[in-house]
């Protein structure tokens, strides 16, 4: 923390998009780290607000609509709730969850928008923007596709080129091609109000790279490099129908840029809040003794550091950030999570599939935090982690304690007697545990927050393997009672410290414990249970991960992979791994002729078709009832691969496959000689 003493803080996280459902790599980029923060300060007794919401706007939620074939506002109602019930489910504990399609959002963005505007802080420009006739709307860069003017990849999409990495702007893209219809798009004139980024550098290189010097250097290095390389103006505005219309004259069918909206979002998030609490929104906003902190992911940097703060600083009466301790990015079994091909642990799917482990997640999430550079979730880790340190360690350490408590004493906490060494030495590293946590959440390392959290355990769970207290309860009891009594401390304190990282399975240690919550402040106390006080009976708090629940989910995940790779066939920007010529070899293809074809009965998708290969006349089952009927293919040439292991499907042989081009949208056409031959003829 800076110096400085504030008297709040405001929390926010990033307003996750409702274009899609939550994953393990927003949790442990974004909303673990913030949660745990904003518990730990709760827990000091520090006034908190911890904001978060839905970011419904974009031009992302209009094309996820227009895939699903239904209106945005579908769309965002839909996975606002899923969203919002997944983040609830994790214990992740935001005063409020907003949204910005709400009347107050609007009203709170176009407030901010119009006092700009007034003050003369916007850039009116016209410039020449592609636009898609058919589809009726300005495309956004992503949304053209066309040739690369360096590389000459006939798939370079209009902001950058992915084959060989350079930036481009739509109108340098040969033959540009919208992705939405198709077709080329055409120049038209628009108008946007831009912020003159570049007014704002100076100021933005004192502010960050010499009074935030304390930033994490992953923020701070990309600070520097947008810095060093110069800003430029920013449109605030966009063409669209979904959003926030611009409220001024000549807008419209404008609607603000959703990176101006949505951080005005956390703003819109406490009015909300304040209205439900009969409170004051703006100290949380305005008061200079207020603390704002962006929890957010690597991508959102540039937004939260430097056009967001321009945004505030060119208002005036707002705080600015003090630190954005963002994340880098977390990779599944060694591959980039992405949404598009499914290739994610869906945190509602997670909660389905595997109740009760919310916290189990949370941790290994933490202990993997991509703090420091981008990072791997596996599930071997996430059992290993399960088994050999939340069931091994904590949950062992808390059954034994409580175990023997109603074993011994019926439940009553004994007396400590005389201390040994060994107790000292405990008592010792009870005390100088919150310290070390704290520390290490301060600076916002989560990690090791967690690992010191885990050496307090660690510590319990040790001293009842080296006094074993079992063995002594014949001869010594009185021993016994000292041990017991110590290890009760320990497990009440780890009540105080596991909060922020396992909220519920603290609350059930609680409920054992028979205890009160405890504030941060009794952490280190060395009598928290006093003599006599009754603890109840235990349940086991963690439970063992077997190797077939992690087993299903990387097969759940191979099966994902499988897919892709049919996918990957029909998309025109990625490309397979590389074969050698003998691969390709291998393939025996051969020109075909479609002698009979009929309908798989119960298959909305199989065509079950007679071919004649030329060698023999076979069975081949094809995935393309939606798009041609029997009679239509009847007598055609096609392509077959004639030497694919039969397969069975829907409980009928397949011998082979019927090759077909695929076009972006999804339509089929027959690959076929350009003249027609006889059925035999060989492809290479
Ligand atoms: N929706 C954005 C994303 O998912 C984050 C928005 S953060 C906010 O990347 F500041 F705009 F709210
Ligand atoms: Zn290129």
């Amino acid at each position: 923390m800076s110096d400085k003493n504030f008297k709040r803080h405001t929390i926010t996280a990033a307003l996750p998009y409702t274009n899609g459902p939550v994953h393990i790599g927003h949790l442990a980029g974004v909303y673990v780290p913030a949660d745990i923060y904003a518990r730990y300060l709760k827990s000091k007794g520090e006034d908190v607000l911890f904001v978060c919401g839905s970011d419904e706007h974009g031009v992302a939620i209009t094309l996820r609509a227009k895939k699903e074939g239904v209106s945005p506002k579908e769309i965002v109602d839909k996975y606002h709730t899923l969203i919002k019930d997944s983040f609830d489910k994790f214990g992740i504990d935001f005063d409020i969850y907003s949204r910005t399609s709400s009347e107050l959002h609007r009203e709170t963005s176009s407030e901010f928008f119009k006092k700009l505007y007034h003050d003369g802080a916007f850039e009116e420009r016209t410039s020449e923007q592609y636009y898609d006739e058919e589809s009726k709307m300005f495309l956004a860069d992503r949304y053209i596709i066309g040739t690369c003017p360096n590389c000459g990849y006939d798939a370079a999409y209009g902001d950058q080129c992915e084959k060989c990495g350079s930036s481009l702007s739509p109108s340098e893209l040969i033959e540009p091609k919208s992705a939405l219809s198709g077709d080329k798009p055409v120049l038209k004139e628009t108008k946007h109000w831009f912020l003159p980024m570049q007014d704002y550098e100076n100021w933005l290189k004192q502010w960050i790279l010499e009074e935030h010097k304390e930033w994490k250097p992953n923020v701070y290095g990309q600070c520097k490099s947008w810095l060093d390389n110069g800003l430029n103006p920013r449109a605030m505005t966009r063409d669209l129908d979904w959003g926030v219309p611009v409220p001024v004259e000549g807008a419209e069918g404008k609607v603000l840029y959703v990176w101006f909206d949505a951080p005005i979002g956390y703003i819109s998030a406490t009015k909300e809040w304040a209205n439900q609490q009969n409170k004051d929104w703006e100290p949380y906003w305005k008061d200079e003794n207020t603390r704002l902190l962006h929890f957010i992911g690597k991508d959102n940097i540039v937004f939260h550091c430097i056009i967001f703060p321009s945004i505030l600083k060119a208002e005036g009466s707002y705080v600015l950030p003090d630190n954005v301790p963002a994340n880098e990015f977390l990779n599944l079994e060694g591959n980039k999570i992405s949404t598009s091909k499914n290739w994610a642990v869906w945190l509602h799917e997670f909660l389905e599939e595997m109740p009760g482990k919310e916290d189990v997640l949370r941790y290994v999430l933490c202990a993997n935090a991509p703090e420091t550079k981008d990072n791997d979730f596996t599930w071997k880790d996430f059992q290993a982690r399960n088994n050999s340190e939340l069931v091994a360690i904590l949950g062992n350490f808390i059954n034994r304690a409580l175990v023997l408590t109603n074993k011994y004493y019926e439940g009553s906490i004994p007396e400590r007697g005389e201390l040994f060494d060994i107790d000292k030495d405990v008592l010792e590293k009870l005390k100088k545990s919150p310290e070390k946590v704290s520390a290490a959440l301060d600076k916002f390392k989560f990690r090791e927050g967690l690992i010191e959290f885990m050496d307090l355990a660690r510590v319990g769970n040790k001293y009842l393997a080296e006094t074993e207290p079992w063995k002594l309860q014949k001869e010594n009891p009185d021993r016994v009672k000292t041990i017991m009594n110590i290890a009760l401390q320990i497990a009440a304190n780890i009540t105080i410290i596991g909060e922020p990282f396992l909220p519920k399975s603290m609350d059930k240690l609680i409920a054992m414990l028979g205890i009160q919550k405890h504030k941060w402040a009794q952490a280190g106390n060395q009598d928290i249970l006093p003599a006599g006080h009754r603890i109840n009976k235990p349940t086991l708090l963690f439970e063992k991960v077997e190797d077939e629940t992690v087993q299903q989910q990387v097969e759940k995940l191979e099966n994902t992979k499988k897919s892709n790779k049919m996918e990957d066939t029909s998309d025109i920007v990625g490309m397979k791994d590389e074969i050698n010529f003998d691969d390709f070899m291998k393939m025996d293809m051969r020109v075909g002729t479609v002698l009979d074809a009929v309908k798989m009965p119960k298959s909305k998708k199989l065509l079950k078709l007679t071919i004649d290969t030329g060698i023999d006349k076979r069975t081949i089952l094809s995935g393309i009832s939606e798009h041609f009927s029997p009679e239509e293919v009847i007598g055609k040439q096609v392509t077959v691969l004639v030497n694919l292991a039969p397969r069975k499907m829907m409980g009928e042989m397949s011998e082979g496959m019927v090759l077909m081009a695929e076009d972006k949208e999804g339509k089929l056409k027959f690959i076929q000689p350009s003249e027609s031959v006889n059925p035999g003829a060989t492809i290479s």
